[in-house]
Protein backbone atom coordinates (compact mmCIF):
# COMPACT_ATOMS: atom_id res chain seq x y z
CA UNK A 1 0.00 0.00 0.00
CA UNK A 2 1.41 3.56 -0.99
CA UNK A 3 2.15 5.88 2.35
CA UNK A 4 0.79 8.89 -0.23
CA UNK A 5 -2.66 9.68 0.61
CA UNK A 6 -4.88 9.15 -1.10
CA UNK A 7 -6.40 12.56 -3.51
CA UNK A 8 -10.44 12.79 -4.02
CA UNK A 9 -11.07 15.99 -5.84
CA UNK A 10 -13.73 17.65 -3.94
CA UNK A 11 -13.49 15.09 -1.23
CA UNK A 12 -15.62 12.51 -3.38
CA UNK A 13 -16.23 9.46 -1.28
CA UNK A 14 -14.78 10.52 1.57
CA UNK A 15 -15.94 9.87 5.35
CA UNK A 16 -14.44 13.20 7.36
CA UNK A 17 -16.85 12.86 10.49
CA UNK A 18 -19.69 10.75 12.12
CA UNK A 19 -23.33 11.20 12.44
CA UNK A 20 -25.97 9.87 13.99
CA UNK A 21 -28.74 12.20 12.25
CA UNK A 22 -29.21 11.42 8.84
CA UNK A 23 -28.83 8.81 6.72
CA UNK A 24 -28.40 9.03 3.04
CA UNK A 25 -28.57 5.38 1.20
CA UNK A 26 -27.32 6.94 -2.43
CA UNK A 27 -27.26 3.22 -4.14
CA UNK A 28 -30.54 2.51 -2.62
CA UNK A 29 -32.30 5.83 -2.88
CA UNK A 30 -33.53 6.07 0.76
CA UNK A 31 -33.00 8.64 3.34
CA UNK A 32 -33.41 8.30 6.89
CA UNK A 33 -33.32 10.93 9.91
CA UNK A 34 -32.69 8.91 12.90
CA UNK A 35 -33.92 6.21 11.44
CA UNK A 36 -37.03 6.93 10.48
CA UNK A 37 -38.17 7.22 6.87
CA UNK A 38 -37.98 10.11 5.26
CA UNK A 39 -41.09 9.40 3.31
CA UNK A 40 -42.95 8.02 6.86
CA UNK A 41 -41.87 11.47 8.41
CA UNK A 42 -42.90 13.42 5.84
CA UNK A 43 -46.62 12.09 5.45
CA UNK A 44 -47.19 10.98 9.54
CA UNK A 45 -45.18 13.93 11.45
CA UNK A 46 -44.95 18.25 11.56
CA UNK A 47 -41.60 19.43 10.72
CA UNK A 48 -41.73 20.66 14.49
CA UNK A 49 -41.49 16.97 15.19
CA UNK A 50 -38.92 16.83 12.67
CA UNK A 51 -36.63 19.43 14.58
CA UNK A 52 -37.32 17.88 17.42
CA UNK A 53 -36.02 14.17 16.42
CA UNK A 54 -33.02 15.68 14.71
CA UNK A 55 -32.48 17.78 17.86
CA UNK A 56 -33.11 15.27 20.92
CA UNK A 57 -32.73 12.35 18.77
CA UNK A 58 -36.09 11.17 19.44
CA UNK A 59 -39.84 11.98 18.35
CA UNK A 60 -41.71 13.59 20.89
CA UNK A 61 -44.03 12.65 23.11
CA UNK A 62 -47.54 15.46 22.51
CA UNK A 63 -46.30 16.73 25.91
CA UNK A 64 -42.26 17.21 24.99
CA UNK A 65 -43.90 19.17 21.68
CA UNK A 66 -45.63 21.11 23.29
CA UNK A 67 -43.06 22.23 25.33
CA UNK A 68 -40.03 22.40 22.21
CA UNK A 69 -42.71 24.63 20.13
CA UNK A 70 -43.43 26.92 23.24
CA UNK A 71 -39.89 27.57 23.53
CA UNK A 72 -39.08 27.70 19.46
CA UNK A 73 -41.46 30.15 19.45
CA UNK A 74 -40.39 32.23 22.65
CA UNK A 75 -37.71 33.23 20.39
CA UNK A 76 -39.55 34.75 17.49
CA UNK A 77 -37.83 38.19 17.86
CA UNK A 78 -35.34 40.05 16.16
CA UNK A 79 -32.80 42.80 17.85
CA UNK A 80 -34.20 46.43 16.29
CA UNK A 81 -30.00 46.51 14.97
CA UNK A 82 -31.25 44.02 12.76
CA UNK A 83 -34.80 44.83 11.83
CA UNK A 84 -33.31 48.27 10.93
CA UNK A 85 -30.79 46.07 8.61
CA UNK A 86 -33.90 44.49 7.17
CA UNK A 87 -35.54 47.71 6.34
CA UNK A 88 -32.61 49.29 5.20
CA UNK A 89 -30.83 46.97 3.11
CA UNK A 90 -30.70 47.44 -0.39
CA UNK A 91 -34.45 46.82 -2.02
CA UNK A 92 -32.77 44.93 -5.07
CA UNK A 93 -30.41 42.68 -2.73
CA UNK A 94 -30.58 38.84 -2.67
CA UNK A 95 -32.54 37.25 0.08
CA UNK A 96 -29.88 35.12 0.78
CA UNK A 97 -27.31 37.56 0.99
CA UNK A 98 -29.42 39.43 3.23
CA UNK A 99 -30.07 36.39 5.20
CA UNK A 100 -26.18 35.61 5.58
CA UNK A 101 -26.02 39.24 6.78
CA UNK A 102 -28.54 38.63 8.83
CA UNK A 103 -27.77 35.73 10.67
CA UNK A 104 -24.13 37.30 11.59
CA UNK A 105 -25.78 40.51 12.78
CA UNK A 106 -27.47 37.91 15.79
CA UNK A 107 -23.77 37.45 16.63
CA UNK A 108 -23.33 40.86 17.42
CA UNK A 109 -26.02 40.99 19.86
CA UNK A 110 -24.82 37.84 22.21
CA UNK A 111 -22.80 38.99 25.00
CA UNK A 112 -21.75 35.27 25.30
CA UNK A 113 -21.49 34.65 21.49
CA UNK A 114 -18.38 32.55 22.43
CA UNK A 115 -19.07 30.93 24.92
CA UNK A 116 -19.61 27.14 24.16
CA UNK A 117 -22.14 26.27 27.11
CA UNK A 118 -23.90 23.17 25.19
CA UNK A 119 -27.39 24.45 26.53
CA UNK A 120 -26.30 28.33 25.60
CA UNK A 121 -25.74 26.65 22.18
CA UNK A 122 -29.11 24.86 22.04
CA UNK A 123 -30.69 28.15 23.17
CA UNK A 124 -28.84 29.96 20.12
CA UNK A 125 -29.91 27.31 17.89
CA UNK A 126 -33.35 27.49 18.89
CA UNK A 127 -33.25 31.01 18.12
CA UNK A 128 -31.37 31.09 14.73
CA UNK A 129 -33.91 28.73 13.26
CA UNK A 130 -36.42 30.75 14.77
CA UNK A 131 -35.85 34.23 13.64
CA UNK A 132 -34.56 32.99 10.12
CA UNK A 133 -37.98 33.12 8.80
CA UNK A 134 -38.32 36.40 10.27
CA UNK A 135 -35.71 37.76 8.65
CA UNK A 136 -36.41 36.70 5.20
CA UNK A 137 -40.55 37.59 5.66
CA UNK A 138 -39.75 40.97 6.61
CA UNK A 139 -36.95 41.88 4.39
CA UNK A 140 -39.53 41.12 1.46
CA UNK A 141 -42.17 43.35 2.43
CA UNK A 142 -39.63 45.93 3.54
CA UNK A 143 -38.57 45.39 -0.47
CA UNK A 144 -41.94 46.33 -1.22
CA UNK A 145 -42.73 48.88 0.81
CA UNK A 146 -45.13 47.26 2.92
CA UNK A 147 -45.31 47.34 6.64
CA UNK A 148 -43.58 44.14 8.93
CA UNK A 149 -45.98 42.07 10.21
CA UNK A 150 -46.44 41.45 13.91
CA UNK A 151 -44.98 38.11 15.10
CA UNK A 152 -47.73 35.68 16.22
CA UNK A 153 -46.93 32.95 18.89
CA UNK A 154 -49.92 30.52 17.55
CA UNK A 155 -48.96 29.52 13.99
CA UNK A 156 -46.67 26.83 12.90
CA UNK A 157 -43.24 27.66 11.62
CA UNK A 158 -44.85 26.63 8.13
CA UNK A 159 -47.93 28.78 8.83
CA UNK A 160 -46.01 32.11 10.58
CA UNK A 161 -43.78 32.65 7.64
CA UNK A 162 -46.65 32.39 4.99
CA UNK A 163 -48.46 34.91 7.44
CA UNK A 164 -45.46 37.31 7.93
CA UNK A 165 -44.50 37.49 4.03
CA UNK A 166 -48.24 37.59 3.32
CA UNK A 167 -50.06 39.50 5.81
CA UNK A 168 -52.58 37.03 5.68
CA UNK A 169 -52.91 33.56 8.01
CA UNK A 170 -52.91 30.57 5.21
CA UNK A 171 -54.80 28.09 4.34
CA UNK A 172 -54.66 24.63 5.59
CA UNK A 173 -53.40 23.55 2.27
CA UNK A 174 -50.70 26.03 2.15
CA UNK A 175 -49.37 25.24 5.66
CA UNK A 176 -48.90 21.69 5.20
CA UNK A 177 -47.71 21.97 1.73
CA UNK A 178 -44.75 23.98 2.94
CA UNK A 179 -44.48 22.25 6.11
CA UNK A 180 -43.45 18.93 4.17
CA UNK A 181 -41.10 20.67 1.93
CA UNK A 182 -39.65 22.09 5.38
CA UNK A 183 -39.26 18.04 6.80
CA UNK A 184 -37.66 17.01 3.20
CA UNK A 185 -34.86 19.50 3.67
CA UNK A 186 -34.14 19.02 7.18
CA UNK A 187 -31.13 17.73 6.99
CA UNK A 188 -29.05 15.56 4.20
CA UNK A 189 -25.80 13.88 5.33
CA UNK A 190 -22.47 15.97 4.44
CA UNK A 191 -24.00 17.97 1.76
CA UNK A 192 -21.81 21.32 1.32
CA UNK A 193 -23.35 23.44 3.19
CA UNK A 194 -23.48 21.19 6.19
CA UNK A 195 -19.84 20.50 5.70
CA UNK A 196 -19.37 24.24 6.16
CA UNK A 197 -21.19 24.86 8.78
CA UNK A 198 -19.46 22.02 11.03
CA UNK A 199 -15.65 23.28 9.28
CA UNK A 200 -16.71 26.23 11.05
CA UNK A 201 -17.69 25.29 14.36
CA UNK A 202 -15.00 23.29 14.63
CA UNK A 203 -12.48 25.77 14.62
CA UNK A 204 -14.47 26.60 18.21
CA UNK A 205 -15.59 29.70 16.72
CA UNK A 206 -19.87 30.41 17.12
CA UNK A 207 -23.00 29.08 16.01
CA UNK A 208 -23.82 32.31 14.30
CA UNK A 209 -20.70 32.07 12.24
CA UNK A 210 -21.40 28.54 11.39
CA UNK A 211 -24.54 29.16 10.09
CA UNK A 212 -23.37 32.13 8.21
CA UNK A 213 -21.29 29.73 6.46
CA UNK A 214 -23.64 27.43 5.57
CA UNK A 215 -26.46 30.23 3.96
CA UNK A 216 -23.04 31.19 1.64
CA UNK A 217 -22.23 27.80 0.50
CA UNK A 218 -25.95 26.92 -0.03
CA UNK A 219 -26.58 29.77 -1.86
CA UNK A 220 -24.79 28.30 -4.80
CA UNK A 221 -26.45 27.10 -8.21
CA UNK A 222 -25.10 23.50 -7.64
CA UNK A 223 -26.35 23.19 -4.63
CA UNK A 224 -29.35 25.35 -2.95
CA UNK A 225 -29.73 27.57 -5.53
CA UNK A 226 -30.56 25.33 -8.17
CA UNK A 227 -34.44 25.90 -7.38
CA UNK A 228 -34.32 29.18 -8.44
CA UNK A 229 -32.51 27.70 -11.71
CA UNK A 230 -35.46 25.02 -12.37
CA UNK A 231 -37.23 28.44 -12.57
CA UNK A 232 -35.30 30.36 -14.40
CA UNK A 233 -34.92 27.82 -16.83
CA UNK A 234 -38.92 26.54 -17.33
CA UNK A 235 -39.72 30.66 -17.82
CA UNK A 236 -36.61 30.02 -20.48
CA UNK A 237 -37.90 27.02 -21.85
CA UNK A 238 -41.24 28.91 -22.53
CA UNK A 239 -43.34 26.13 -23.37
CA UNK A 240 -43.61 21.94 -23.29
CA UNK A 241 -43.68 21.56 -27.37
CA UNK A 242 -39.73 23.69 -26.83
CA UNK A 243 -38.24 21.45 -24.42
CA UNK A 244 -36.83 18.84 -26.48
CA UNK A 245 -34.94 21.60 -28.36
CA UNK A 246 -34.10 23.09 -25.24
CA UNK A 247 -32.87 19.67 -24.07
CA UNK A 248 -30.74 18.58 -26.73
CA UNK A 249 -29.11 21.74 -26.99
CA UNK A 250 -28.03 21.99 -23.61
CA UNK A 251 -26.81 17.96 -23.82
CA UNK A 252 -24.67 18.80 -26.90
CA UNK A 253 -23.23 22.19 -25.40
CA UNK A 254 -22.46 20.28 -22.09
CA UNK A 255 -24.77 22.69 -20.15
CA UNK A 256 -26.55 21.65 -16.95
CA UNK A 257 -29.83 20.90 -16.41
CA UNK A 258 -30.88 22.46 -12.92
CA UNK A 259 -32.54 19.99 -10.44
CA UNK A 260 -31.09 17.49 -11.94
CA UNK A 261 -28.70 14.98 -10.84
CA UNK A 262 -26.69 14.12 -7.63
CA UNK A 263 -23.51 13.35 -6.20
CA UNK A 264 -24.61 11.14 -3.73
CA UNK A 265 -28.38 9.26 -5.21
CA UNK A 266 -27.39 7.47 -8.40
CA UNK A 267 -31.31 6.52 -8.52
CA UNK A 268 -34.30 8.71 -7.88
CA UNK A 269 -33.47 11.45 -4.61
CA UNK A 270 -36.15 10.09 -2.67
CA UNK A 271 -37.56 13.23 -1.61
CA UNK A 272 -38.70 13.99 -5.38
CA UNK A 273 -41.49 11.76 -5.29
CA UNK A 274 -43.78 13.77 -2.93
CA UNK A 275 -42.59 17.15 -4.04
CA UNK A 276 -43.69 15.60 -7.75
CA UNK A 277 -47.35 14.79 -5.98
CA UNK A 278 -47.69 18.23 -4.32
CA UNK A 279 -46.40 19.77 -7.44
CA UNK A 280 -49.08 18.01 -9.54
CA UNK A 281 -51.85 18.35 -7.17
CA UNK A 282 -51.11 22.44 -6.84
CA UNK A 283 -50.67 22.86 -10.60
CA UNK A 284 -53.64 21.13 -11.21
CA UNK A 285 -55.78 22.74 -8.74
CA UNK A 286 -54.79 26.60 -10.12
CA UNK A 287 -55.27 24.80 -13.82
CA UNK A 288 -51.86 25.77 -15.01
CA UNK A 289 -50.72 22.13 -15.66
CA UNK A 290 -47.58 23.93 -18.21
CA UNK A 291 -44.83 24.12 -15.73
CA UNK A 292 -45.35 20.88 -14.60
CA UNK A 293 -45.76 19.35 -17.73
CA UNK A 294 -42.48 20.77 -18.98
CA UNK A 295 -40.68 19.58 -15.99
CA UNK A 296 -42.01 15.98 -16.27
CA UNK A 297 -40.78 16.04 -20.14
CA UNK A 298 -37.52 17.33 -18.77
CA UNK A 299 -37.75 14.58 -16.45
CA UNK A 300 -38.41 11.97 -18.85
CA UNK A 301 -35.54 13.11 -21.30
CA UNK A 302 -32.56 13.33 -18.95
CA UNK A 303 -33.34 9.57 -18.02
CA UNK A 304 -33.68 8.79 -21.25
CA UNK A 305 -30.40 10.56 -22.67
CA UNK A 306 -28.01 10.29 -19.40
CA UNK A 307 -29.96 8.14 -17.32
CA UNK A 308 -29.92 10.71 -14.60
CA UNK A 309 -33.05 11.70 -12.00
CA UNK A 310 -34.54 14.52 -10.81
CA UNK A 311 -33.40 15.46 -7.31
CA UNK A 312 -35.20 17.42 -4.24
CA UNK A 313 -35.11 21.12 -6.02
CA UNK A 314 -36.78 20.14 -9.54
CA UNK A 315 -40.16 19.62 -8.23
CA UNK A 316 -40.19 21.75 -5.10
CA UNK A 317 -39.64 25.18 -7.60
CA UNK A 318 -42.89 23.96 -8.69
CA UNK A 319 -44.45 23.88 -5.41
CA UNK A 320 -43.01 27.22 -4.38
CA UNK A 321 -43.68 29.05 -7.24
CA UNK A 322 -47.18 27.35 -7.35
CA UNK A 323 -47.73 28.69 -3.87
CA UNK A 324 -47.22 32.13 -4.97
CA UNK A 325 -43.55 32.66 -3.41
CA UNK A 326 -41.68 34.59 -5.57
CA UNK A 327 -38.71 32.77 -7.48
CA UNK A 328 -35.75 34.28 -5.19
CA UNK A 329 -37.18 33.47 -1.49
CA UNK A 330 -37.21 29.76 -2.61
CA UNK A 331 -33.32 29.30 -1.99
CA UNK A 332 -34.03 31.13 1.50
CA UNK A 333 -36.58 28.80 1.91
CA UNK A 334 -34.29 25.68 1.63
CA UNK A 335 -32.25 27.63 4.29
CA UNK A 336 -35.11 28.28 6.95
CA UNK A 337 -35.84 23.97 6.56
CA UNK A 338 -31.69 23.24 6.38
CA UNK A 339 -31.06 25.35 9.60
CA UNK A 340 -33.14 22.56 11.89
CA UNK A 341 -29.93 20.27 10.19
CA UNK A 342 -27.48 22.57 10.47
CA UNK A 343 -27.86 23.30 13.94
CA UNK A 344 -28.31 19.94 15.09
CA UNK A 345 -24.95 19.09 12.92
CA UNK A 346 -22.91 21.45 14.90
CA UNK A 347 -24.20 20.79 18.01
CA UNK A 348 -23.25 16.94 17.19
CA UNK A 349 -19.97 18.06 15.68
CA UNK A 350 -19.27 19.89 19.23
CA UNK A 351 -20.04 17.64 21.23
CA UNK A 352 -17.17 15.18 19.56
CA UNK A 353 -15.33 17.84 18.06
CA UNK A 354 -11.63 17.96 15.96
CA UNK A 355 -10.67 20.41 14.00
CA UNK A 356 -10.59 19.81 9.98
CA UNK A 357 -7.72 20.15 8.33
CA UNK A 358 -7.05 18.07 4.76
CA UNK A 359 -3.89 18.23 2.49
CA UNK A 360 -3.85 19.70 -0.74
CA UNK A 361 -1.87 17.93 -3.86
CA UNK A 362 0.60 20.93 -4.04
CA UNK A 363 0.88 21.16 -8.17
CA UNK A 364 3.36 24.66 -7.82
CA UNK A 365 6.93 24.58 -8.17
CA UNK A 366 9.37 22.34 -5.68
CA UNK A 367 12.01 24.30 -5.57
CA UNK A 368 13.37 27.39 -4.27
CA UNK A 369 12.92 30.11 -7.71
CA UNK A 370 15.00 33.22 -7.21
CA UNK A 371 13.15 36.46 -6.82
CA UNK A 372 13.85 39.01 -9.82
CA UNK A 373 14.26 43.12 -8.46
CA UNK A 374 10.72 44.15 -8.98
CA UNK A 375 11.93 46.08 -12.01
CA UNK A 376 13.32 43.18 -14.11
CA UNK A 377 10.22 40.59 -13.67
CA UNK A 378 7.88 40.01 -16.61
C1 LIG B 1 -25.51 17.90 -8.44
C2 LIG B 1 -24.33 17.78 -9.38
C3 LIG B 1 -23.32 18.90 -9.10
C4 LIG B 1 -23.69 16.41 -9.15
O1 LIG B 1 -22.61 16.33 -9.93
P1 LIG B 1 -21.66 15.07 -10.01
O2 LIG B 1 -22.03 13.97 -9.10
O3 LIG B 1 -20.30 15.62 -9.89
O4 LIG B 1 -22.01 14.51 -11.41
P2 LIG B 1 -21.09 14.62 -12.64
O5 LIG B 1 -20.88 16.05 -12.92
O6 LIG B 1 -19.90 13.75 -12.40
O7 LIG B 1 -22.04 13.99 -13.75
C5 LIG B 1 -21.86 12.78 -14.45
C6 LIG B 1 -22.36 13.00 -15.86
O8 LIG B 1 -23.71 13.48 -15.87
C7 LIG B 1 -23.77 14.78 -16.43
N1 LIG B 1 -24.66 15.57 -15.61
C8 LIG B 1 -24.76 15.55 -14.26
N2 LIG B 1 -25.72 16.41 -13.88
C9 LIG B 1 -26.20 16.95 -15.01
C10 LIG B 1 -27.21 17.89 -15.25
N3 LIG B 1 -27.89 18.44 -14.26
N4 LIG B 1 -27.46 18.24 -16.52
C11 LIG B 1 -26.77 17.69 -17.55
N5 LIG B 1 -25.82 16.77 -17.37
C12 LIG B 1 -25.53 16.42 -16.12
C13 LIG B 1 -22.33 15.30 -16.36
O9 LIG B 1 -22.09 16.30 -17.32
C14 LIG B 1 -21.55 14.05 -16.61
O10 LIG B 1 -21.65 13.76 -17.99
P3 LIG B 1 -20.41 13.10 -18.77
O11 LIG B 1 -20.16 11.78 -18.07
O12 LIG B 1 -20.91 12.98 -20.16
O13 LIG B 1 -19.28 14.07 -18.61
C15 LIG B 1 -24.78 17.85 -10.86
O14 LIG B 1 -25.65 16.80 -11.14
C16 LIG B 1 -25.42 19.17 -11.18
O15 LIG B 1 -24.73 20.15 -11.45
N6 LIG B 1 -26.80 19.23 -11.16
C17 LIG B 1 -27.49 20.47 -11.45
C18 LIG B 1 -27.54 21.34 -10.22
C19 LIG B 1 -28.49 20.80 -9.16
O16 LIG B 1 -29.60 20.44 -9.44
N7 LIG B 1 -28.01 20.82 -7.92
C20 LIG B 1 -28.80 20.41 -6.77
C21 LIG B 1 -28.31 19.13 -6.20
S1 LIG B 1 -29.42 18.57 -4.94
Amino acid sequence: MSDKPEYAKGLEGVIANESCLSDVQGQEGVLRYLGFNIQDLVEQCTFEEVMYLLHRRQLPTQGQLEVFTKNLRSHRHLPQGVIDFLKSAPKDASPMDVLRTGVSMLGLYDQRGGDQDRSLNESRAMAICATMPMMVAHFHRSRQGLELMPVRDDLSEAAHFLYLMSGKVPGEEATRTLDAAYTLHADHGMNASTFSARVTVATLSDLYSSITSAIGTLKGPLHGGANEGVIHMLQEIGSLDAVDAYIEDALANKKKIMGIGHRVYKVLDPRAPFLRKMAIKLTKELGESKWIDMSERIAHLMKERKDLNANVDFYSATVYYSLGIPTDLFTPIFAIARAAGWTAQVLEQLDDNRLYRPLTLYTGPTTDQPIKPIGERV
